[in-house]
């Protein structure tokens, strides 16, 4: 979210991330220019949508904005395999995980009928690749019931790797196009890259582009939001962000991490205790710029039916958890909100998905919608 205005605090040195890493990646329109009728092009997608007790969609959010660049490929004639993952299956297939719904949702979007092939790489999968013809689409199925796409394993991903570059044939393209899972040192999206012509999405290309404009030279003051459950995914953003941002609010499951760091009892909270050393670390080169609730919403069990009890932040009990940031959380951040003029939001305050730990989130999303209706 970008606001317009001058800089208020013009001190601090800041620098494009794609600069000082002097990545150069091929964009999709680079792929087309080239040439991809006839030709397989193996997209990774995120398709790791929500839901519900049924198996119902409940946000297709990640598949509408995967449609851009499979559209793109098929129009222009491609034969279009796509691997996304659906969850973190444990032990190989699980029915619940299936991308079935995921292939009906995509087909309904993309207005053109998307094969859904019955294993990852196995038999079903080659035969169907080897079926397709021009602006055909094939989504394999999800690509973590293989255990090689995520092992530590080098030569297991790599001869998944391979596997996958036989779907799509001797003159084949690889298209990352899974923003949320780009990060991961996985066969689909990290090994794959490496032995294929390989191209960055138009939804990577969008999301790298506004990610640089987020650690470049933005408004001032700059705030950053972060929330959600993964500390360690998210430490290394931290550190960067935290060294060019006037503030960075941390809400949600990781900020018991920070809180374990100053040595507050957490309860049965989220916890990552092989981070808690790094984020007192983080807390002492940042303390002036890194900001934690003050009071908690905690309750016994983590579900939506558990009992809400609203506690400063020293009394979180021994056998509850906290599921959101209470009110004056949401108060004090939307002060550090009101005057920014740039905000990078990242993760919700708590557990959005039940009512009564949404407040938290839907208090700082109205936060920021106010900061950004004055500017
Ligand atoms: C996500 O939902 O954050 C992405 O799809 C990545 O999923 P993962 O954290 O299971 O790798």
């Amino acid at each position: 979210l970008f606001r317009s205005g001058r800089s208020r605090r013009a001190g601090r040195q800041v620098a494009l991330v794609a600069e000082e890493a002097n990545v150069s990646v091929k964009s999709l329109a680079d792929l087309l220019a080239e040439g991809v009728e006839g030709r397989g092009v193996l997209v990774r997608c995120d398709l790791n949508v929500p839901l519900d007790e049924h198996g119902a969609i409940t946000d297709p959010g990640r598949i509408e904005a995967s449609v851009p660049t499979l559209k793109a490929l098929a129009d222009a004639g491609a034969k279009v395999v796509v691997t996304a993952h659906l969850g973190r299956p444990k032990d190989g297939p699980d029915p619940k995980l299936s991308l079935a719904p995921v292939a009906a949702a995509l087909a309904e979007r993309l207005g053109r009928h998307v094969q859904l092939a019955g294993d990852v790489v196995g038999t079903d999968a080659l035969a169907r690749a080897e079926g397709l013809t021009d602006g055909d689409v094939l989504l394999l199925e999800n690509i973590r019931f293989d255990p090689r796409e995520t092992s530590k394993d080098e030569a297991q991903r790599t001869a998944m790797a391979r596997e996958l570059t036989e779907l799509v044939g001797d003159d084949g393209a690889f298209v990352s196009d899974g923003f949320g899972v780009v990060h991961r040192k996985q066969a689909s999206v990290y090994d794959v890259a490496k032995l294929l012509p390989h191209y960055a999405g138009t939804l990577v290309a969008t999301e790298v582009k506004v990610l640089e404009q987020l650690t470049s030279a933005g408004e001032r003051p700059y705030a950053v939001v972060l929330g959600g459950s993964k500390v360690s995914d998210k430490l290394a953003v931290i550190s960067n962000l935290a060294s060019k941002a006037d503030s960075v609010i941390i809400g949600g499951g990781m900020c018991f991490t920070f809180l374990a760091a100053q040595g507050i009892p957490v309860g049965k909270s989220l916890l990552q205790e092989e981070m808690i050393d790094t984020c007192r670390q983080l807390l002492e080169d940042y303390g002036d710029v890194i900001h934690l609730p003050v009071d908690i919403v905690v309750a016994a069990d983590f579900s939506a039916d558990s009992e809400p009890e609203l506690v400063t932040v020293d009394k979180i009990p021994d056998d509850k958890m906290g599921l959101d940031i209470g009110p004056s959380s949401v108060k004090r951040f939307a002060t550090l909100l009101s005057n920014a003029r740039t905000i990078f939001w990242n993760g919700p305050m708590g557990v959005f998905e039940f009512p009564a730990f949404a407040a938290g989130t839907k208090g700082v999303a109205q936060a920021i919608i106010a900061a950004l209706s004055v500017q």
